[in-house]
This record gives C-alpha cells, sequence and structure tokens, in this order.
C-alpha cells in the first residue's frame, strides 16, 4: 500500500515514520516534508497549500491514503477535493473543519451542545467591541481579565490574553482594524481568562465512534518556566498525569461525546483527529479550543508510545468502521519530547546552519529524533525553519524519558541552537506539595 503525508513538520516526520512500520506498507511519501522525512520516507516536491498538484499526485501515483498533517490545507478544502476524485484520505471536510477554522463557530457549537468553555462574546466590527470593553470596564485601572482572539486562523498568534484595558484596547485594533491577520480579523471573539493547568487531548473519530488517546501537554511559552511569547510548542510529554482517568472519563462524555454528536446534527460529520485544547480550571476542563488534527508536538511522543500499526486506526477512520478495531495499544513507558529551535525563533531567525551530531543521538536506545525545520543542502542537514528538531525518548518515568530525551539533545549542534531546558517537570513535580 502507498501512503501520501502532507505537510513538513515533526509531526509529519512521526507520522511517516509511523505509518512505514506496517509491514502491509510498502511506500511512504511526504510532500513537501524535510530532511528528516527524505531519510523515513521519500520526499515530493509539493507544497502543502498546491490542493490541485497533490490530487495529481496522488491519482498518478495510485495512492492509497493519504494524511493531512497542517490545518490550513484542511480549513481550505483538501479533503473536499480528494474526495470528489475518489481518492481516500483522512481528515475532516472543509465543512468540518471549520471547528478550528472559526473561533465563533467553535465557540457557539459548544454554547449550543453545552460543553464547558469559557463565557464569549462575537463582534463583526471593532466599534462594536472596544463599546463591550469600555462599557464593562469603565476604569482604566481595573483589571481585565480577558481574551481577544480573531475569528479565523491566524498560525497560532491570534490570541491575546490581556491583563488590562489598553491591552484588550489594542489586540482589538490591531485584529480588526489594522487586520493584521488579514481576514482572519472579520470576526473577534473576546472570552473570559481562564486560569489553571492545559492539556491536549486528541482523539480519533470517524463521525459516529470516539477513541479519545492518551493525554499529552504541550510547553507554548519560548521560555523556561512558561515565560516569554507564545510559540508553535517548545516540547511535550505524554501521558500527563494531571489528567486523571475520572477527567478523561468526563471529557469523553461531556466534551468529545457531545461535540462530535452536535458536528452530526449540523450535517458536518467529523472524521479524523479532533483535538481539544482544555484548561483544567478549579470547576473541572474547559475547552479553551478545538484543532482538527494532532498536535505538533503532541503528535511526537503520542506515536513515540503508540505500538498498534497507526495505519489500521486511520484506514478506520477514513472507511467509518473505528467500532470494528479493538482499542490502541501504548507503550506504558510515558514519553517526552523536546523542541531544539533556531536563534531568534519565535521571531525571525536565519536558516541554512549544519547540523552535526544527529548519528550520535540516534544510537542512543529509545530516542527518535524527528525533524520538523530541517533541509538536506549538498548532502548535509541544515536548518530550515524555527523549530528545527523534535527530540523524543522514552523511559521508564517521565524524568527518566526526560534525562534521556535531553541526552540526545546534548549530541546535537549547531549555531545558535537552544531549547527549554523544563520540558516535562510540570508532570514530574505532580502533584503539587500541599501548602499546610
Ligand atoms: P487557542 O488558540 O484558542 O488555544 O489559544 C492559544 C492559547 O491562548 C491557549 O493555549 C491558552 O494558553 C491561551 N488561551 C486561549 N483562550 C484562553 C482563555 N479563555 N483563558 C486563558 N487562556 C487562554
Ligand atoms: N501544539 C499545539 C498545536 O499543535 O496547535
Amino acid at each position: 500500500m502507498k501512503i501520501l503525508v502532507i505537510g513538513s513538520g515533526g509531526r509529519e516526520h512521526a507520522l511517516a515514520w509511523k505509518l512505514r512500520q506496517a509491514s502491509r506498507v510498502d511506500r511512504v511519501f511526504v510532500a513537501p516534508g524535510n530532511a528528516g522525512t527524505a531519510q523515513d520516507a521519500e520526499n515530493v516536491d509539493i507544497a502543502a497549500d498546491q490542493i490541485p498538484l497533490l490530487v495529481r499526485f496522488a491519482k498518478d501515483n495510485r495512492i492509497d491514503l493519504t494524511v493531512v498533517g497542517p490545518e490550513a490545507p484542511l480549513v481550505a478544502g483538501i479533503v473536499d477535493a480528494f474526495e470528489e476524485e475518489g481518492l481516500r484520505i483522512f481528515g475532516p471536510t472543509r465543512q468540518a473543519a471549520e471547528l478550528e477554522g472559526s473561533k465563533a463557530f467553535c465557540k457557539n457549537l459548544l454554547r449550543s451542545a453545552n460543553v464547558p468553555t469559557a463565557e464569549f462574546h462575537v463582534f463583526r466590527d471593532a466599534r462594536a467591541a472596544e463599546r463591550f470593553i469600555l462599557d464593562r470596564y469603565p476604569s482604566d485601572e481595573e483589571s481585565v481579565p480577558l481574551v481577544i482572539k480573531a475569528d479565523g486562523l491566524a498560525a497560532g498568534k491570534g490570541v491575546h490574553v490581556c491583563q488590562s484595558r489598553r491591552d484588550a484596547l489594542e489586540a482589538i485594533d490591531r485584529i480588526a482594524r489594522q487586520k493584521i491577520f488579514g481576514s482572519a480579523g472579520d470576526q473577534l471573539v473576546i472570552e473570559e481568562r481562564l486560569d489553571g493547568q492545559e492539556a491536549s487531548i486528541l482523539a480519533l473519530t470517524d463521525g459516529r465512534t470516539i477513541v479519545p488517546l492518551p493525554a499529552c501537554q504541550d510547553h507554548k511559552p519560548a521560555y523556561d518556566g512558561d515565560r516569554g511569547p507564545n510559540t508553535g510548542g517548545m516540547g511535550a510529554y505524554c501521558p500527563a498525569p494531571l489528567v486523571t482517568p475520572e477527567m478523561m472519563q468526563f471529557v469523553t462524555e461531556r466534551i468529545l461525546v457531545p461535540t462530535v454528536h452536535a458536528m452530526k446534527r449540523l450535517r458536518r460529520p467529523f472524521r479524523g483527529v479532533l483535538y481539544a485544547g482544555l484548561m483544567i480550571t478549579h470547576q473541572g476542563p474547559k475547552v479553551l479550543e478545538f484543532n482538527v488534527r494532532f498536535g505538533d508536538p503532541e503528535c511526537e511522543p503520542l506515536l513515540m508510545r503508540l505500538k498498534s500499526p497507526l495505519v489500521d486506526l486511520l484506514e478506520a477512520v477514513v472507511d467509518e468502521r473505528l467500532n470494528e478495531l479493538p482499542p490502541p495499544e501504548f507503550d506504558p513507558r510515558p514519553a517526552v519530547c523536546v523542541v531544539m529551535a533556531s536563534e531568534g525563533y519565535p521571531g525571525s531567525y536565519e536558516r541554512g546552519f549544519p547540523i552535526r551530531g544527529l548519528d550520535e543521538a540516534a544510537r542512543l536506545p529509545d530516542v527518535k529524533v524527528f525533524h520538523a525545520g530541517t533541509a538536506t543542502v549538498d548532502g548535509q542537514v541544515v536548518t530550515n525553519g524555527g523549530r528545527v528538531l523534535a527530540v523524543t525518548a522514552l523511559g521508564n518515568s517521565i524524568a527518566a524519558a526526560k534525562l534521556q530525551a535531553y541526552t540526545a539533545v546534548r549530541c546535537i549542534r549547531w549555531r545558535g541552537a537552544w531549547c527549554r531546558k523544563d520540558i516535562a517537570d510540570k508532570a514530574i513535580n505532580w502533584p503539587p506539595p500541599e501548602i499546610p
């Protein structure tokens, strides 16, 4: 069987690597891929947004299954385009992908399905949003515990967590007047700020059956101690001990099931990965957002632990027979993933620095170095993005997996390479000590 994976990050490297492990999978292509996918699969020089070219490639090469990594092509309708040509593809249709593509759509659906989430209001223009803020917070001095979000896709940058009224007004101005995210700012969502720890719960669903996967935790801020600007994610681990089995059951019953049912009722049946970004508050888990794809970097530790053939699971979703499969098996050992980044990320950075020590890291047991922003130039692996590598390791405990991941990190070097030093510490120190 031949599989095409679409995308070029650590997530797509992990998907390609895992899919290749099944004996019935003969070839895995990745479009456009990176230096790592070129080693573990075959790269195809087509960008993830070139939907007609991807359809043509899948037809010409008789691809049996296509797996989409990033959200943008899903929201643009890549699944509809493939299905119109009779091609099998894993992911939600354009209408179902609106769950991630429009925060207003998502919040309205959550409200109508009575799923726990932050209180919110949707605005169509800056003036109305500003009036809302000024009416509610007449004084400049008050703290303003709100979050302002651009409705559409903004590469993870469209969310402003506010402290003051000035923050809130500035965010409205940038999103809805200056249109720094373009038409993604045509609507604004203003919501109550939630406090707690975040967790990512990903589930496979074919629109009827839901298979929740072990909980993960991402590390979005750039620097240690959760300081600095937000990034795409600087590391992740799986499982997250913060999410107890009872909480997992609550998330399934009160969040995943009603969401999948609501999508079905709206005639937008959801097939693919439903990723709930949760805030674990004192009142229990609440949805911050839904994503309609695997998380990156959550995908890397999750797939490092997966023992069942991934291709079986993804095919069962596409063919709507997830109920026929036994529950997926996971390695009982936890996995930790540390992202190594370019100097300057998440701001501007240079590319093209040769990466050394990859072979040495690869020789360590229970380690897999997934590539994200890398390229091959004259036979040499060089940096080609902000997040460069997702160094992932298994261990007998989270602390052991962390140690092994950082042992691998220490083998690898390039000019300006850096990473957070505290990935998974929240889990290692979990539960927090009781305050007497
Ligand atoms: P989103 O893209 O909606 O997940 O937002 C990105 C990040 O913004 C989340 O991972 C949270 O850290 C933060 N965030 C979003 N919504 C809220 C909220 N209502 N309260 C507190 N933090 C939030
Ligand atoms: N890890 C966050 C995301 O994939 O959106």
